[in-house]
């Protein structure tokens, strides 16, 4: 993954970190991360990577590649503004963690930096995560200040928060930072304690990008977060932790359609997780696939973050069918488009895929983008001279 040769040719010199960033994809526990459910996301393999090197004159020179760049963002030491022109927005991403580490009182150097991508963005996949998490780790090495995994974490969503406007939970940034290669993390938002779960052997992950590009910055999450805010405060309760199904049910009147509905789902799918986590020990894969779904029907039907094109994978996955090796099938990520995880045996993966780029393109009259992939490790630094 590290070339170094378009640095070279750029800046005319070598690089001195290099820090590998991985996507992720949730296998089950949606929307619940901000209020403090368990969720089990897997680090992927489709990374960002980022090589940098400081600078004599504490300046930035920020060269992203693909996606039409061709130069190099030059910018001041102090000049960390957020940007509001839409071409730079994703800048923000890496002015926001500077921003934090300075904040905290870290002298940053300036760097120059080229950024290479497999990893899309906008698919659900945490390539915002990624990004904030690669900076986070050169930002630490040119600077000498190592920070364990759980304060970068909370750094990177704090950023994301300020410079990005998104409201996000915690799952994506400790996904990227604290995967592990085969297993799915068992992350609790409540006290951030984490375990690492064995993926049976035999599974592997197929993710459909459906092309559909979902933006959580421009309001629906705020307004599911805003929701589940409301429910608390009608029913004079701290957390949905303590709430159950039963309490949901009998404040049905008081909270109205719409409300009841989020809570359901909030309740449920944080059941949902510990029956996954159960049926993962066990390696029963009839319960993981039968919670999969029905936290795909739970997003659609009563959180409302689903779309036509991702119901559809869903429905085409179940179609391929269990016996020909599905396990389970759903929406993954923030949604309002993006992707799909299928957990699927690994001699039918290839088939699935296949099954779902060519039902996609008779459906929509356009192409799926399909890919494979295990867990892998979470993100990395190293210094290179
Ligand atoms: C986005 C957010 C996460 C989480 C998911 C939904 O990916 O960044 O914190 O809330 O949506 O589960």
């Amino acid at each position: 993954m590290f070339e170094g040769r378009v640095y070279r040719e750029q800046f005319g010199s070598a690089p001195s970190v290099v820090a590998v960033s991985p996507g992720r994809v949730n296998l089950i526990g949606e929307h619940i991360d901000y209020l403090g459910g368990a969720v089990m996301p897997v680090a992927i393999d489709r990374h960002l990577t980022i090589e940098v090197a400081a600078t004599e004159d504490g300046g930035f020179e920020i060269l992203p590649l693909g996606a039409g760049f061709g130069t190099p963002v030059r910018f001041g030491r102090d000049d960390l503004a957020p940007r509001t022109d839409r071409s730079e927005k994703w800048l923000n991403y890496l002015l926001g963690v500077i921003a934090q580490y300075r904040a905290g009182g870290v002298e940053v150097p300036g760097f120059r930096a080229v950024i290479h991508s497999d990893l899309p963005a906008g698919a659900g996949l945490s390539a915002s995560a990624a990004f904030e998490t690669a900076v986070a780790l050169v930002v630490e090495q040119l600077a000498g200040v190592p920070r364990d995994v759980v304060s970068r974490a909370l750094l990177c969503q704090r950023a994301e928060h300020e410079y990005a406007g998104v409201p996000c939970g915690i799952m994506d940034q400790l996904a990227v930072g604290a995967g592990k290669a085969g297993h799915v993390l068992h992350l609790d938002c409540r006290d951030l304690s984490m375990c690492q779960c064995p993926i049976p052997d035999g599974l592997v992950v197929l993710v459909a990008d459906s092309g559909v590009k979902h933006a959580l910055g421009d309001g629906e999450y705020q307004k599911r977060r805003e929701d589940c805010e409301a429910v608390l405060s009608l029913l004079g309760c701290d957390s949905f932790r303590s709430l159950t199904l039963e309490t949901v049910r009998d404040f049905r009147d008081t909270l109205g359609d719409r409300l009841f509905r989020r809570a359901r789902h909030a309740v449920t799918e944080m059941a949902r997780v510990e029956r996954f986590a159960g049926a993962l020990e066990k390696e029963d894969l009839v319960r993981l696939g039968e919670a999969m779904q029905a936290s795909h029907e739970s997003l659609r039907d009563d959180y409302e973050v689903s779309c036509p094109e991702l119901d559809h994978l869903v429905a085409a996955a179940e179609r391929f069918g269990r016996e020909r090796g599905l396990v389970g099938s759903r929406m993954t990520g923030g949604g309002f488009g993006g992707s799909t995880v299928s957990l699927v045996r690994t001699e039918a993966a290839g088939d699935l895929k296949s099954f779902l780029e060519e039902d996609y393109a008779r459906r929509f009259g356009r192409e799926v983008h399909c890919f494979i992939t295990s867990a892998v490790d979470g993100a990395t630094a190293i210094a290179v001279e």
